[in-house]
């Protein structure tokens, strides 16, 4: 049996399916292009019969993103795998993800068949999907809760249809890990022809097992690992797959195995997905988290810096963790900045360069050190996700424990300079009925979180919110970043209030 463990990733499907998160196509594209850059072998990029954002987001990534599978999930009726196949026909390595689940609560419940209806449907969906690719997935939806002799009819049958990858998903979380080993061991030895497929794992972490239960079915003979980057997805998330991605390596004395992973894209790859998606990151999450090499106590750093290895089993560089130097301040030049950004593995253009600089000099003027954090949250703000109807230009607050706060927005339209005044419940109340005197929209302020991005009391704040249209129900996340956390309320509700205006646009351009 190879060695070789495929990491699918389905951050864009599974993990765009986490409540409150909405991505855009250009995010989407962009989330695509660094897990490309990270080396996973399978990009699944959504759900495309879903709706017309998902087919366009996967006919996007399907053409731009070469030398790389792309998946697209889609049921085992026709009008799905048609669909799917649609959105992905430009593929360099194209590859039809179908499934229907085969425990007895779902058949019983939600699908309302019979399981040999179920059999004949996989063996269709199979069928449907092969005269269009021969890449083809077949996912047996809920199969840790399915009876056993019935999953392998339908995985053999499967296979026979012309399924090249059979993935047994634990859908509700619900596997232990030594459970789920002999469960896929059991489906090694009795499933006739196996062996032409991949067999797959796709783990949830309802009981907080999913790295475990895949860890340990890639130990039973499982050659696929789906999961998502951060471990978001549905519920409790799925299988985070920079934990099992390192696991691999760390512990390949124990797993002898590999993968095709770039492990030093790992941080860049976690920070894009969080920023994009809003999700933050908890600080003892492992190997991304803020404080997964961070030594506290007295007796820990000492030995650190001894000896790293008496308290690190992982070497932070080795996940692309830029050790934080003080690196520039307020007498650094543009070249010197060009220099720092180029070794943190950023690549702008000329006009991007520009922006980035300028907000550089306008923090050190505020702020004595200037850190490769710092330097990461500026350019991650600087670069425009979508084209920016209105720029953030200055505000005056005035507020207090005795005065209604007020708050006076600037905005650039243009060549025009915007400016409204509003009282509001709050600063950043008055903050948002300011700019939406501007806009002319109105909108609700849905959430708003605030995440110190580096250390010190000049650290830079990231303000991350959403909002809707009043009467609305999509939403829209917008970032600011800054050192007051108004000014950067203020520029994370310009950020959303941009995203949305773009799609307006785009959808009166169809
Ligand atoms: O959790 C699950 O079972 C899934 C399948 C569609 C693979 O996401
Ligand atoms: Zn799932």
């Amino acid at each position: 049996m190879s060695n070789r463990v495929y990491i699918f990733d389905t951050t864009l499907r599974d993990g765009e399916q986490s409540p409150g998160v909405s991505l855009n196509a250009n995010e989407k594209l962009e989330i695509a292009r660094q897990l490309a850059r990270l080396g996973v072998d399978i990009v699944e990029a959504g759900f495309p019969i879903t709706s017309q954002g998902d087919f366009e987001a996967v006919k996007t990534i399907a053409r731009e993103v070469r030398g790389i599978t792309v998946a697209g999930l889609a049921r085992t009726n026709f009008a799905d795998i048609d669909r799917a196949w649609e959105a992905l026909k430009h593929a360099d390595q194209p590859r039809i993800h179908t499934f229907i689940a085969t425990s007895d609560i779902h058949l019983k419940h939600k699908l309302r068949m019979t399981r040999d209806q179920v059999l004949e449907a996989a063996v269709a969906g199979v069928k449907r999907a092969k005269g269009y690719t021969a890449d083809v997935e077949f996912s047996a939806e809920d199969a840790s809760r399915s009876d056993l002799d019935f999953l392998c009819r339908v995985l053999e049958a499967a296979i026979a249809a012309g399924a090249t990858t059979v993935n047994i998903p634990d859908t509700v979380g619900y596997a232990t890990p030594d459970e789920f080993a002999e469960f896929i061991r059991s489906i090694m030895n009795r499933v006739k022809g196996i062996e032409k497929a991949v067999v797959s794992v796709h783990c949830h972490d309802d009981l907080g097992l999913a790295v475990a239960n895949s860890l340990a079915a890639v130990l039973a003979g499982a050659r696929q690992v789906e999961g998502a980057i951060n471990g978001i997805g549905e519920r409790a998330g799925n299988a985070s797959l920079e934990e099992v991605i390192m696991a691999l390596y760390t512990r390949r004395d124990r797993y002898g195995l590999e993968t095709g992973i770039n492990t030093e894209e790992i941080y860049r790859t976690s920070k894009l997905v969080s920023k994009l998606t809003g999700m933050e990151i908890q600080p003892n999450k492992a190997i991304v988290g803020k404080n997964a090499f961070a030594h506290e106590s007295g007796i820990h750093q000492d030995g650190v810096l001894k000896e790293r290895t008496t308290y690190e089993i992982m070497n932070p560089s080795m996940v692309g963790i830029a050790h934080s130097s003080l690196v520039l301040g307020k007498h650094s030049g543009r070249h010197a900045f060009r220099s720092r950004l180029v070794e943190l593995g950023f690549s702008l253009s000329e006009e991007e360069l520009n922006k980035a600089f300028a907000r550089f000099k306008d923090l050190a003027d505020r702020k004595k050190e200037i850190t490769d954090h710092d330097i990461e949250a500026i350019v991650e703000n600087e670069i425009r996700k979508v084209p920016a109807t209105y720029e953030f230009t200055y505000l005056h607050i005035s507020s207090g424990t005795t005065v209604v706060p007020t708050a006076t927005v600037g905005l650039t339209r243009g060549e025009d300079l915007l400016e409204e005044a509003a009282c509001g419940n709050g600063p950043v109340d008055a903050i948002c009925k300011a700019v939406d005197k501007i806009t002319g929209y109105h909108c609700r302020l849905v959430s708003w979180g605030i995440n110190a991005i580096t250390g010190g009391k000049d650290a830079l704040g990231e303000v991350t919110l959403r909002i809707a249209e009043n009467n609305k129900d999509k939403l829209y996340m917008g970032r600011g970043i800054s050192t007051d956390i108004l000014e950067a309320s203020a520029r994370a509700y310009v950020n959303a209030v941009n995203k949305m205006l773009h799609e307006k646009n785009a959808g009166a351009a169809v």
